[in-house]
């Protein structure tokens, strides 16, 4: 069962890898954040606007973030290096 899942769960990032955005959704990113509008967490223009570097932004991505923008702490989000680094690069283009 376990491998189905991720067999399913891998082809669906397969697909997901070539839309950054379509990433963020499947990942669940939305439900915190917006691109331009501040949620549970910050828009995401709005940490472009800061210049955090990408490794930075991996890392808040992978292991979560607390006391950067506010009391709430994101929890660490279930991505691969390679998906993290994907959505850092992304969320950073944004302006
Ligand atoms: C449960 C809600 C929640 C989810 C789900 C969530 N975030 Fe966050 N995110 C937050 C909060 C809250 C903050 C602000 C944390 C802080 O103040 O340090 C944040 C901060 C961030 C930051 C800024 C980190 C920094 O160092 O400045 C980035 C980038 C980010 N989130 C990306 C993502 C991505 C990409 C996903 C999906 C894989 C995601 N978030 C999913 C709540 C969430």
């Amino acid at each position: 069962m376990k491998k189905l899942l991720l067999g399913l769960f891998v082809g669906a990032v397969g697909i997901a890898m070539a839309d950054p955005k379509a990433l963020a959704q499947q990942k669940g990113c939305f439900a915190c954040h917006d691109v331009n509008v501040k949620k549970v967490g910050p828009a995401f223009k709005d940490v472009a606007a800061k210049g955090k570097n990408i490794e930075h932004l991996v890392s808040s991505i992978k292991k979560g973030s607390s006391g950067q923008w506010g009391p709430i702490p994101m929890p660490p989000q279930n991505v691969s290096d390679e998906e993290a680094k994907k959505l850092a690069e992304w969320i950073n283009s944004l302006k």
